[in-house]
């Protein structure tokens, strides 16, 4: 697999990363081991996590996906060639969540007790806490990463003004910014005044300032849970916008031309997209799997790649296309 850098860190990681939201929990653990081989086999190095995963299922308390992937690496012995990233702010049964500085020292330390290493190779502010002031928040977080225990921060779900209110601060202090962003993304566009509740859809604002800062942005939620190519999953009601029609029509005509199903040419559209844009793919089987990660074959020729991206509403989307 392709690697792209985090940010300005030096850090290369694989172009498609890993979910696990629901690995170790609603995935047994002998199917999550068996498909975090297959993305590993394939040369996949960016598994996503967060501490609270899955504690909103049955049964479940939270720390299920940290644990499994740990186990897997250890049993694996991979560490060194696997990147970590995990994630705080939601409470679940333990931690009230949030982003104070208690929080982020100890929730990070759990994290690394579940996943069983020494350092999160990054670690997001999965939402915003605005009962934290932002200072507090970004040096906590600098403390993590000069005691060696995070190497890149992230942020996920917070609105971009503050992003870049955070990544001020810590310039003026010296401290560590954001380097890697985590937004939902897909490739139909919510309708006006969709509600995600705390998730955040990824801006094109977003995707100008992330060029300009050189951030790198994540996808989550790319395949709407499988709702492009499955009668089983309508397409989210927060997607019946005006021009979603549209959006579907060109996506299905460029899969067809290629002969692929249009997950993947979501894949591959983010992929070569400016900025480009990392998916994180999910998948409880291995099929699925297979699938998403055969979209690396794919390259998108310029005209599909433009009618993708301009798809339901030409004359906004020129204007973002221009360079920058
Ligand atoms: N930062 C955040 O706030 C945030 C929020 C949400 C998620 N995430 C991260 O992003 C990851 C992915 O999120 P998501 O699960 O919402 O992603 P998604 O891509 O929307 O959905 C993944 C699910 O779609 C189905 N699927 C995947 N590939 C398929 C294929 N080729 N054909 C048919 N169905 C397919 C599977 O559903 P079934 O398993 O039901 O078959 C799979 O579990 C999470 O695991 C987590 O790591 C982050």
């Amino acid at each position: 697999m392709q690697t792209v850098q985090l940010g300005r860190s030096g850090i290369e990681a694989s172009t498609l990363a890993m979910g696990s939201d629901v690995l170790g929990s609603k995935v047994d653990k002998a199917t999550t081991f068996a498909l975090l081989d297959l993305y590993f086999e394939h040369g996949g190095t960016l598994i996503d996590t967060a501490n609270f995963y899955a504690s909103w299922l049955p049964g479940c308390s939270g720390g299920e996906s940290e644990s499994v992937i740990g186990a897997w690496v250890q049993e694996r012995g991979n560490r060194d060639q696997v990147l970590l990233s995990s994630k705080l702010a939601f409470d679940y049964p333990g931690s009230p969540g949030g982003l104070s500085a208690a929080q982020i020292e100890q929730e990070c330390d759990k994290s690394l007790k579940r996943l069983r290493t020494d350092r999160l190779d990054v670690y997001y502010a999965h939402r915003d806490d605005f009962d934290t002031p932002q200072a507090v928040t970004m040096q906590a977080f600098d403390r993590l990463v000069k005691a060696g225990k995070v190497r890149v921060l992230g942020a996920s779900n917070l609105a971009l003004w503050r992003i870049a209110e955070a990544n001020q601060i810590a310039r003026t202090n010296g401290w560590t910014p954001y380097q890697v962003i985590q937004q939902r993304y897909t490739y139909v566009r919510p309708r006006h005044g969709a509600d995600f509740g705390p998730q955040i859809f990824l801006s094109e604002e977003l995707k100008v300032f992330a060029k300009h800062h050189s951030i790198t942005l994540v996808a989550y939620s790319i395949l709407l849970q499988g709702a492009y190519t499955r009668d089983d999953r309508p397409l989210p009601a927060q997607f019946a916008g005006v021009d979603s029609d549209q959006r579907i029509s060109a996506l299905r005509a460029v899969a067809a031309e290629l002969a692929v199903s249009p997950n993947q040419v979501i894949i591959a559209w983010m992929r070569q997209s400016s900025p480009s844009i990392l998916p994180i793919i999910a998948a409880s089987k291995t099929d699925q799997l297979n699938e998403n990660i055969d979209a690396l074959a794919l390259t998108l020729t310029d005209d599909q790649m433009h009618r993708l991206t301009v798809a339901g509403n030409p004359v906004i989307r020129e204007a973002w296309l221009q360079p920058t």
